[in-house]
């Protein structure tokens, strides 16, 4: 399974790159935001960072034009890592087949559905990103729908010309249930790959192995 760290925050992916948790990035409009600076600066600090790992992009266009236009501005800002993330609506689908055509790689967003996914699929997107924390918001299943996802690719000998990538994570269990389904990849907070490193119990044998180790230095 990939790890994408689901961040605009620089320092965070810095600290995912050391530890071998960021195989790329995802960023969205609220993840900008949060960093207050200018999106092209943000992606280019990013992109300075992640060697030539996938970048995801995601401008505001609401008609398949516009979303083009968006896209070949933001590849010109970092060539070798951008993505293009546009919703997944009629428009954004019909961007998609555009951009395939001119070779920029696409991540249909704000997938919430097996249909949703299998449309971004046949219109050739690189990735899908359904979001499994905002279903479960609502009290629907969303690993339910990873599930669902990951079986009707592979009924198509899931080829990996569209990767999914698990988005809205918002715990270590997200990526557990989603790697036991063969999810391609997870996109996930850097908080959140925080929690995944930590387990008492390990932390309790390290320190009683401690205390056990002085006392054998002591019988020397
Ligand atoms: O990648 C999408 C992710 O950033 C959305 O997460 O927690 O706002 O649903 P969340």
């Amino acid at each position: 399974m990939k790890f994408f760290v689901d961040t605009a925050n620089v320092e965070a992916i810095k600290k995912a790159m050391e530890l071998g948790m960021c195989d790329g990035v995802t960023t969205n409009p609220s993840l900008i935001a949060k960093e207050g600076k200018d999106h092209e600066q943000v992606i280019k600090e990013i992109a300075a960072v992640i060697g030539d790992r996938p970048l995801s992009v995601e401008g505001m266009g609401d008609t398949a034009a516009e979303m083009v236009k968006d896209a070949e501005k933001f590849a010109k800002w970092a060539p070798k890592n951008v993505v293009i993330k546009v919703p997944m609506t009629k428009e954004g689908i019909k961007a998609v087949r555009i951009l395939k055509g001119k070779g920029i790689k696409t991540n249909v967003t704000l997938v919430f559905s097996a249909s949703q996914a299998l449309i971004a699929a046949k219109a050739g997107a690189t990735y899908v990103s359904p979001f499994v924390g905002r279903l479960d918001d609502i009290g629907q299943s969303g690993i339910q729908l990873i599930k669902d996802i990951m079986e009707i690719y592979k009924a198509y000998d899931h080829k990996g010309e569209t990767q999914v990538i698990v988005a809205s994570v918002r715990s270590p269990e997200h990526v557990i249930d989603s790697a036991k389904v063969g999810a391609d990849v997870a996109t996930i907070p850097f908080a959140v790959m925080e929690k995944m490193w930590v387990h008492q119990l390990t932390d309790k044998g390290i320190e009683l192995f401690k205390i056990d180790y002085a006392k054998s230095q002591q019988n020397k």
